[in-house]
């Protein structure tokens, strides 16, 4: 009975009398598993059992990392330049309480004339700055944002795309709809890809789209004609999916240079798509990039639905590699004949170090497609609202196009740009509407912005619908809707070249531009010069940051034909 530590000197498995006894940590059963398992079965069990230790202690410790020391090593260093923000909840940041904070907000009834609508929009500037002044930061997930409101500092960092590169929650968002492209690449391969594109989106070359576009527009107010005669004279028209309808065949057409039977079931199955993406971001944890990795109902949605949107483009490709290889033809100067030709590695203007693969093709297809009609008709569909709620200036507006056009409004791109009036009321929606409320940037390495020590790692947030909206900039009356403080250039309208930027500015700024300007000018043209139309009492102001900055129920609007004396 007394202590004999020397009896173990063989190990537990050879001292077989003692083995039996040794009941102390319940080892009997233990130990008979292991009886007449060789030495090598042994080894190779603590091996394996070291090596899954290993890997789940890695895998805990990179979590570690990720979600509590990364995130309280920023906060430090940003608190000691005398940044302050909310306590953050490892996981989910602060994501809860910006969207609990939203979901009132959202639950508040509007005026149309009511542009204060930042909280509903932009809920954590409001939610934060009031608490913490304008040096703020908070978290989403275990990414640590910074909001930088000073044109200048927003200047240096849309200047420097090796530095400040696109960030993971907007490429998350982007990326559930279209994967790798223009839209959420950097570096080199982003340098490539915008050489490929940019000469299709010049000034010179979408003039030759005028007449498509204008083709476009007339059948479908053909449409409207007919229904408004059928109707009796008015009819109430929900004309965000009307105008969407004419931007989706003006891009198809850049696209495909056609719309077939399978451009349209791309753009239902994209429509889809978005829609299904626009659901799932009203969900807080969804802006977290983890949680696209779970089988939840909507993730397995996306994934169906993008397996679709690819399948239709394959055979959107796969007929036009059998058409140009039949008819001994080149495969077409759309966007798609120019992508199938440097992806056969023919030179494509100055551009030949960029090869793009089929799934590049896959990509930018969706990317223009998305960025081509959902941004532009969601703005026009703005600027409609507002001409119907202010119409001294749909006055304005339908009398300077008679003017430049002529009665028959015969248009091209020189008298597109002499309406001056369309042009402002154009900048005053961009500036209360912002599509694209805020962009995201995260730093590369560690650097200075100003005076501002910014490390690796962080993530910049340039809030574009605050600084639209900042008094300081734009003067007292800036939630007024006034397309006369443009009336001498946007220099004049706003204290700062940098606090007019719906497009964006510098190298990555949108590259559709043009192209949304030109469509919007010609649309509203268009429409001013045959009907008159105001708001319908079946209007509900609901604006909804989804994707975009949103008519969440539509635009729903009175239209009647213009008496013959002014169309
Ligand atoms: C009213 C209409 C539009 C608005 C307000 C708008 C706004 C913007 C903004 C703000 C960005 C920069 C985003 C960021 O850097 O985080 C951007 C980028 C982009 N836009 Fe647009 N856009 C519009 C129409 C279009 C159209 C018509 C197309 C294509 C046909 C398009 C394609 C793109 C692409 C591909 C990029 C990424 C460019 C790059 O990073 O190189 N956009 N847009």
């Amino acid at each position: 009975m007394l202590p004999h530590p020397l009896r173990f000197w063989q190990g537990l498995v050879q001292t077989k009398t003692i083995v039996r006894n040794f009941n102390t940590f319940k080892m009997g059963s233990v130990v008979d598993l292991f009886q007449g398992v060789s030495i090598w079965w042994m080894l190779a069990l603590v091996t394996i059992s070291t090596l899954i230790t290993m890997v789940v202690f890695h895998k805990v410790h990179s979590l570690v990392i990720k979600f509590w020391w990364t995130p309280l090593k920023l906060r430090k260093t940003m608190e000691q330049q005398g940044w302050k923000g909310p306590k953050f909840s490892i996981f989910v940041g602060n994501i809860l309480e910006i969207f609990k904070f939203r979901k009132g907000e959202l639950s508040k009834d509007l005026g149309i004339r009511n542009f204060d609508i930042m909280s509903r929009v932009y809920p954590q500037y409001v939610l934060f700055s009031k608490k913490y002044g304008n040096k703020v930061f908070y978290n989403v997930g275990s990414d640590l944002i910074i909001i930088v409101t000073n044109p200048s500092l927003v200047k240096e960092i849309l200047l420097d795309v090796g530095t400040y590169q696109k960030a993971r929650p907007s490429i998350f968002v982007l990326s559930a709809l279209v994967g790798k492209s223009l839209l959420t690449m950097n570096g080199e391969e982003w340098v490539n890809h915008r050489q490929v594109f940019t000469p299709t989106f010049r000034v010179e070359v979408l003039k030759g789209l005028v007449n498509k576009i204008t083709k476009s527009v007339t059948l479908r107010l053909d449409i409207w004609e007919e229904k408004i005669q059928d109707a009796g004279g008015l009819m109430e028209l929900e004309v965000r999916y009307d105008i969407s309808i004419i931007t989706m065949e003006v891009i198809s057409h850049m696209l495909f240079s056609n719309s077939d039977q399978k451009t349209k079931q791309l753009f239902i199955q994209l429509k889809a798509l978005f829609g299904i993406v626009n659901q799932a971001i009203t969900n807080p944890f969804f802006i977290i990039p983890e949680y696209s990795i779970l089988p939840t109902m909507n993730n397995r949605k996306i994934v169906n639905l993008k397996q679709e949107v690819d399948k239709t483009i394959k055979q959107i490709i796969e007929i036009r590699h059998t058409q140009a290889r039949a008819n001994k033809t080149s495969y077409g100067d759309d966007l798609l004949g120019l992508m199938l030709k440097n992806m056969d590695g023919e030179k494509v203007g100055n551009m030949i170090k960029c090869q793009l693969s089929i799934q590049d093709i896959f990509n930018e297809c969706k990317a223009f497609f998305l960025g081509g009609f959902e941004t532009t008709s969601t703005f026009i569909a703005w600027t409609m609202l507002l001409l119907a709620e202010y119409p001294e200036w749909q006055e304005h507006a339908c009398k300077e196009i008679l003017e430049v056009c002529g009665p028959n409004i015969e248009m091209d791109t020189s008298k597109l740009n002499q309406m001056k009036n369309v042009g402002m009321i154009l900048n005053e929606v961009h500036r209360l509407f912002t599509i694209l409320p805020r962009m995201l940037r995260v730093a590369t390495k560690d650097t200075k912005l100003g005076d501002i020590f910014v490390p690796k790692g962080l993530i910049l947030e340039i809030p574009t619908f605050q600084i639209h909206q900042n008094p300081t900039l734009w003067g007292e009356d800036v939630m007024e809707f006034n397309p006369n403080r443009f009336a001498k250039g946007i220099s004049k309208a706003c204290q700062d070249p940098q606090g007019f930027i719906p497009f964006s500015f510098g190298p990555r700024y949108c590259i559709g531009q043009n192209l949304a300007m030109l469509q919007s000018k010609l649309i509203v043209a268009k429409v001013l010069s045959r009907f008159q139309f105001s708001v319908s009492p079946n209007y509900i102001q609901n604006p909804q940051y989804l994707a975009t900055l949103t008519p969440k129920f539509g635009v729903q609007l009175h239209v009647k034909k213009l008496p013959p004396s002014t169309s």
